[in-house]
């Protein structure tokens, strides 16, 4: 591997230590520009994969003959053909198949197209916790595509500087996301450089997933706020509000919203909590996880408080634990689960996220299991795992779907 301004690796004979940092920094991002630049090269776009009649089917509740019918008469969108014949849909005409038995069958249309109706709030979901790597981003992902494959309208918001939410939907934090084109963008101060929440707003290759992406500009948040504070200058929006306030404005262009929070409790963090309607706290079950979400849970205890002084008011439909990377067949991890069940009774989601090499390796190629075909990783461990994410999504649709009123 060729290494990046080779030159610029050798120090000058005197260097204090703010220069060298910042050599280094600029060295390592550079060379880190090169890896990636190679592995997942600028210009390759993401595409979803095509579904297959059965798969369609269990999406849709559409029975496969029905679909088969159609296709050979010719009505509704037309599917693709693999080479063995099998014929394939692409997302955007399964949603059509959603409208077209929607407006057939209007008594049964939510069964068909579930969006939201009127009288139905948009569902802001944050999923939190200061433990890194307690699978906060891999959650968010597998219930983004979940929701979209499902018919849903998902804004996906990356409020992470890590900017690992975007780069699951391919937008590369230092490649394609340029200045003012993060959230921080509709949350700033300066109203000249503000920007309105729809123009920071990008499609995705996943029919029904919008985003919002992330880098190292959201930071910048963290830096202001205090700044802001301090001068009690009190014009403009407090901080906490901000996000709500943003989101408001595309209210009904969606009906769930989720807010993947670094690995902190800052101020984007709190902004979340406070946009949230619910909020899913993801835990891993070792001591030292638990421990650390221990202090998650007083210090967010403390800051709503403070909140909660200034007037502010936090109505969440449903706050839930879920448990991560969970491995059943290891014992000191089930003694955790049962405690966190133990006293938090069914504030802990039943069906866990269970660890497999399946959702590691899918990561890595930076796509969710619903984007794997079966059979490009083991069939069983696939089938597995994504059985256990099916059923943790499952659960969160149903709390959704009773935000709603829907039976
Ligand atoms: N069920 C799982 N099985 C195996 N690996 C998993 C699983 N869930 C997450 N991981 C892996 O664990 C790592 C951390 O996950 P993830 O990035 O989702 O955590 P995070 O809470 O968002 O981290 P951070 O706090 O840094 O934002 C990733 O490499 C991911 O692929
Ligand atoms: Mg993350």
């Amino acid at each position: 591997m060729a290494i990046a301004n080779r030159t610029e690796t050798i120090a000058p004979s005197k260097e204090n230590a703010a220069s060298k940092i910042a050599r280094h920094a600029t060295v390592l991002s550079g060379q880190l520009q090169q890896l990636r630049t190679r592995m997942y090269p600028p210009k390759s776009e993401k595409m979803l994969r095509q579904f297959l009649t059965n798969e369609v089917s269990k999406l849709t509740s559409i029975p496969d003959s029905t679909l088969k019918l159609m296709s050979s008469e010719g009505r509704g969108p037309v599917p693709s053909r693999l080479e063995n014949n099998h014929r394939v849909y692409t997302l955007a005409q399964i949603n059509e198949l959603r409208e077209l038995f929607a407006k057939q069958k209007p008594t049964e249309a939510l069964r068909f197209l579930p969006r939201r109706r009127p009288g139905e709030h948009l569902q802001v979901m944050a999923i939190a916790n200061f433990k890194g790597g307690s699978a906060k981003t891999t959650t968010c992902v597998h219930l983004a595509h979940y929701l979209a494959l499902h018919g849903y309208r998902v804004l996906a918001l990356d409020l992470d500087p890590q900017a690992s939410l975007s780069a699951m939907f391919g937008a590369q934090p230092e490649i394609d996301v340029g200045a003012n084109e993060t959230i921080y963008a509709a949350l700033r101060y300066e109203a000249v450089e503000r920007r309105p929440i729809r123009e920071i707003i990008r499609k995705t290759y996943f029919d029904g997933i919008d985003l919002i992406p992330g880098n190292l500009e959201v930071m910048e948040y963290e830096h202001e706020t205090p700044r802001v504070l301090a001068q009690k200058s009190g014009s403009g929006v407090i901080f906490f509000e901000r996000l709500k306030l943003a989101l408001s404005e595309v209210e009904s262009d969606y009906d769930i919203v989720i807010l993947d929070t670094p690995p902190s409790l800052g101020f984007l963090t709190l902004s979340a909590i406070y946009a949230a309607t619910s909020m899913i706290i993801t835990v891993h079950p070792a001591m030292l996880d638990v421990a650390s979400m221990s202090q998650f849970l007083l210090m967010m205890g403390d800051l709503i408080s403070v909140l909660n002084e200034s007037g502010a008011q936090l109505d969440h439909d449903f706050i839930r634990y879920l448990v991560t990377r969970h491995d059943p067949n290891d014992a000191p991890q089930s003694q955790v689960v049962a405690m966190l069940r133990h006293l938090f009774g069914t504030d802990v989601l039943l069906p866990t996220a269970i660890e497999s090499t399946a959702v590691e390796a899918a990561g890595l190629a930076k796509r969710s299991l619903y984007e794997l075909e079966m059979g490009q990783i083991g069939r069983d461990t696939h089938k597995r795992a994504r059985e256990a994410v099916d059923a943790v999504n499952e659960a969160i649709v149903q709390l959704i779907n009773a935000s709603w009123g829907r039976g």
